[in-house]
């Protein structure tokens, strides 16, 4: 799985705002190499998703962001990125602790707790994306978590020891340069079908709840656009984009 090949420009930080926001300045003012990694023991300003913050206790976890040039992705297809990693993730991390899965649409979970948030901010040049920036919150030796976030856990948590954060990180980066090798040989079909395969709440009937009410769906697919796609009881297909819908 391991390129011989591979050696990552990995930039190492004891504090930063946020890797992701660093990587974004070093990359407009030089030209880096595909698969640069800035990585931060502290983070000061942590972000995730949809303007939230991100909790990481100094020093315990993995907080860093990686930069790659997609081969000729489409802005339609933007969202393989967020598979690709995904998949990525949570194969490393299926091989540490039990009960790995890809929460729709990019949160690794362990069993019915997060272990580890994805933030990907794409710049785009026609109908083409020029640049990916993947910003990764693992939660590897932190114990106790004290914002808001509503089920966060943590390697150590699961396994009950700690983990050694330099050798994980060398796994993450070599199986998500992997699988961007894969996407840019345009193996779309490998990283959906791994992707799926990985899904939370893949079998089987569960509770969901959008705009009109609570209802019962399985998951059909999850399109290389984003959109989720459930069959409620009817028979019915009905398809979401994230925050339209929420599992219950
Ligand atoms: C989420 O809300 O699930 C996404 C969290 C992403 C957090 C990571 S930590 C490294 C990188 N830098 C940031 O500021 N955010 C991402």
């Amino acid at each position: 799985m391991t390129s011989l090949t591979f050696n990552p420009n990995i930039l190492h930080y004891l504090s930063l705002a946020s890797t992701n926001e660093e990587l974004k300045h070093i990359a407009e003012k030089s030209i880096l190499p595909n698969m640069s990694v800035v990585i931060a023991d502290a983070q000061t300003k942590g972000r995730g998703q949809a303007g939230n913050s991100w909790e990481s206790e100094d020093g315990k976890n993995l907080t860093f962001s990686i930069l790659i040039y997609p081969n000729n992705v489409e802005i339609i297809n933007q969202f393989l990125l967020s598979k690709m990693v995904s998949v990525a993730i949570a194969e490393v991390l299926s091989e540490i602790v039990i009960g790995t899965s890809i929460k729709w649409p990019n949160d690794i979970y362990v069993s019915e707790k997060k272990i580890c948030g994805i933030l990907i901010e794409n710049s785009i040049m026609g109908h083409t994306l020029s640049q990916t920036i993947i910003g990764i919150g693992l939660n590897v030796n932190q114990l106790q978590f004290l914002s808001d976030a509503p089920n966060p856990t943590s390697i150590a948590n699961e396994k009950g020891v700690e983990v050694d954060k330099e050798w994980l990180l060398m796994q993450l980066l070599a199986r998500i340069n992997h699988y961007n090798e894969a996407l840019n040989n345009g193996h779309y079909e490998l990283i959906s079908k791994s992707y799926f395969n990985h899904l939370y709440r893949k079998n089987g009937f569960h509770n969901y709840s959008d705009e009109s009410g609570d209802f019962e769906a399985e998951i059909m697919d999850v399109l290389d656009y984003g959109y989720l796609i459930l069959r409620d009881k009817t028979g019915k297909n009905r398809e979401y984009a994230f925050k339209e819908v929420r599992f219950i």
